[in-house]
């Protein structure tokens, strides 16, 4: 274990949280596994704990790509409380909105095979992220690269060479004139057997109305209710075509 820094000890054992111990439990087993440097260090960075190891992530103030976001160890928590049901090990994902990179840090140090993705602008600060804490420590390297929402989809990810096992997406859904782009990406990504990850802040009428929009697409589990941070946790599968649904023998 390399764990480091001065986090709170963890609240809320995941027992807790199956038997319903409630949000607040849940919410502050999560914020437990960030720490701040225990020493005073010429670079500014944020710890967190997870996949029992240290990780570092360097944001800087100008962009949202570049701050981490709660939904984020939202669904960190989730991973790395969750290995049983959601075993990453050789499984294949793509991140979409990586940001600062923990999520795709995080699948990747759990064994998967990652592709992560955002803006061009956020690029280089998620390329340094993923590269410092998942050098030497995953069994498969991340690849870091650009998917804008809705462009050059087929072109840069065609359907038939690249089948994801899952999406993961934290924090996507705020108000960005993208959303149309963002859903399309979602469709494009998701094929039959991909499950889809999706950490939802939840902030203003308009854009909340995404999730309904999400619904009629997708099927839609709702893994974490967490009011008091505003956030839920989905798990959403692709919702098959009338065409291919089978109703049973005709008679
Ligand atoms: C609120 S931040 C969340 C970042 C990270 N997932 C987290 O939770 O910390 C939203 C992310 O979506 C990315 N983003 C916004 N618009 C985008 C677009 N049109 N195409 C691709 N990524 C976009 C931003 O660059 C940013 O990294």
């Amino acid at each position: 274990m390399e764990l480091e820094g001065t986090a709170e000890s963890e609240t809320g054992t995941r027992a807790d949280v199956d038997a319903g111990a409630g949000d607040e439990v849940l919410a502050k087993a999560i914020m437990s596994r960030r720490f701040s440097p225990s020493l005073i260090t010429t670079e500014v960075w944020e710890g967190y704990n997870f996949a029992d190891v240290g990780i570092r992530i360097k944001e800087s103030t100008d962009i949202y790509g570049a701050v981490l976001w709660p939904s984020a160890l939202v669904l960190c928590y989730f991973l790395d409380t969750h290995h049983d049901e959601y075993n990453l090990l050789d499984k294949n994902v793509i991140e979409i909105g990586a940001g600062t990179g923990l999520v795709t840090i995080v699948t990747s140090l759990l064994g998967a095979v990652v592709t992560s993705t955002d803006l061009p602008d956020v690029l280089s600060n998620l390329q340094y992220n993923v590269s410092r804490n998942t050098r030497g420590r995953c069994r498969h390297v991340p690849r870091v690269t650009e998917l804008t929402w809705g462009q050059e989809l087929e072109e840069r990810f065609p359907r038939v060479s690249c089948h994801f096992d899952y999406i993961m997406a934290a924090d996507v859904v705020y108000g960005h004139p993208y959303l149309n782009e963002l859903m399309d990406t979602f469709e494009h990504l998701c094929q039959e057997g991909t499950v889809i990850l999706w950490a939802m802040r939840f902030r203003l009428a308009p854009e909340n109305s995404f999730v309904e929009r999400f619904e009629a697409r997708f099927h839609l589990e709702e893994l974490y209710d967490l009011p008091s941070l505003c956030i839920k946790l989905y798990r959403a599968t692709k919702k098959r075509p009338i065409s291919q649904l089978s109703f049973g023998a005709a008679a």
